[in-house]
């Protein structure tokens, strides 16, 4: 089998650019190692900027997105007890973020694919892509029982941060910068109507708290954890009572999340990685095979996000015009925004937690970052300005 464009991975990288290049008329093949409803139900990113708002709905993938997204104006930070909201639009110009969860956005691509768009196919395990240096990168796969090869023009790796398309980039072309951290996110997903209308994010003694949400009637929440923690060790109501203290405002201290069954409950281990460049002859990488951020600043799907309508427009720029200007400026390009979304996860990130080590001097430093930007419209504009997404730069 030959396709121009071989997309390795449906999570939302590969499903958006699968439909950004179907729309410019440009073939593609889409390998997924997951079953569909797996795809469909792995629970992750809930936040979307305004730019990825803007290409679903360009890709089409806009009415449900429309209906029933939660579009969201602010967020509220709370330290020492007390509240800080972050008004965006009045901060960055207008701009605004939704609450729409990425299952959501990973069903609607799906199904959009399916009717419509080229050859998706799951339980297509990608063993190895070989040939980034010839003009036929070659894509090597099990499917059906069975070891098959895709040809390709281009290949674009979508397969995330495990995925196997970076190793063919030659490691002494490629290098990967790292750093990891010395704590976890213990997320539950409840059947509880959110307490709050907007996000909170929280600076406590006790560590960091987000009280997020998925719709009217489903909250999500997470608490900083020790790295290696089992979730088994914390009960429903221990969970809702850690919440509870970590997000208590001085004055109103009996205020309560409200509680509701928990459907969900697992621990994730946070990281920054950069693997450059982004590019090497025919293979590309996108989204999180890429490039990982901590969750704190809720960039990583709408990264991934980026990165696709930037290749997508390179690749339709490439069929219109034969030239290759565009293809061969997508890592540099990507790479810009990349590193300003690691720097501001990795400063929300560091700000917001506690580490285990840290210093009353480190503590002091998190708390006069926080009042600054209570304080300071410029400071808080920076945040805003980042939290919705800096423009796409192409
Ligand atoms: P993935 O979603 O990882 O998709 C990669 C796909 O490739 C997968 O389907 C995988 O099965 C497939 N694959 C892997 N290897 C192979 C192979 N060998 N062959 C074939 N297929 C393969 N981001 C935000 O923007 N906002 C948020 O609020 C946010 N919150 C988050 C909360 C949590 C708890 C977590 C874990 C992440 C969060 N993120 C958030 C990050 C976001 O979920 C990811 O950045 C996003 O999923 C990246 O999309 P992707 O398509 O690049 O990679
Ligand atoms: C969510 C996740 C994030 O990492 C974040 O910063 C905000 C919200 C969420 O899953 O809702």
């Amino acid at each position: 089998m030959h396709t121009t464009v071989g997309i390795i991975g449906a999570g939302p990288s590969g499903l958006l650019l699968a439909r950004l290049l179907h729309q410019a008329g440009i073939d593609s093949v889409v390998l997924e190692s997951r079953d569909r409803s797996y795809v469909e139900r792995r629970q992750r990113a809930g936040i979307l900027e305004q730019a990825t708002v803007d290409a679903l709905r360009a890709a089409g993938a806009g009415a449900r997105l429309d209906a029933e997204g939660l579009p969201h104006d602010g967020i509220e930070l709370r330290h020492d007890g007390r509240a800080t909201r972050i008004d965006f639009p009045a901060l960055t110009g207008g701009r605004r973020v939704w609450v729409y969860a990425q299952t959501e956005v990973v069903k609607d691509l799906v199904a959009l694919q399916l009717a419509e768009g080229g050859p998706l196919h799951f339980k297509a395990e990608v063993t190895a892509v070989e040939g980034a240096d010839t003009d036929r990168p070659r894509v090597h796969y099990r499917h059906e029982g069975r070891e098959k090869t895709l040809t390709c023009d281009y290949v674009v790796g979508c397969d995330g941060y495990h995925g196997v398309t970076r190793h063919a980039v030659p490691e002494s072309e490629r290098r990967t910068f790292e750093r990891t951290y010395p704590y976890s996110w213990l997320g539950i997903l409840a059947e509880a109507p959110p307490a709050y209308d907007e996000l909170i994010y929280a600076h406590s003694e006790r560590g960091f708290a987000l009280a997020s949400m998925r719709s009217p009637s489903v909250s999500r929440l997470y608490l900083q954890v020790p790295n290696g923690t089992d979730p088994a060790d914390w009960p429903d109501e221990r969970v809702w009572d850690e919440l509870d203290a970590r997000l208590a405002l001085t004055a109103d201290p009996g205020r309560r999340l409200i509680r509701g069954p928990v459907t969900q409950k697992s621990v994730l281990p946070m990281r920054s990685s950069v693997t450059e460049p982004m590019r090497h002859g025919r293979v590309f990488l996108a989204g999180d095979a890429a490039h990982i951020v901590p969750p704190t600043g809720a960039k990583g799907l709408n990264l991934a996000a980026a990165d696709v309508i930037v290749l997508a427009r390179a690749f339709a720029h490439h069929a219109k015009t034969g030239s290759t200007e565009l293809l061969d400026g997508y890592s540099d390009t990507c790479l810009r925004r990349v590193w300003r979304a690691e720097h501001f996860s990795y400063a929300m990130t560091t700000t917001l937690h506690t580490d285990p080590a840290q210093s009353p001097f480190d503590t002091r430093l998190q708390q006069s970052q926080l009042d600054r930007i209570a304080t300071s419209p410029h400071a808080a504009a920076e945040l805003a300005e980042n939290y919705t997404g800096l423009p796409l730069d192409v």
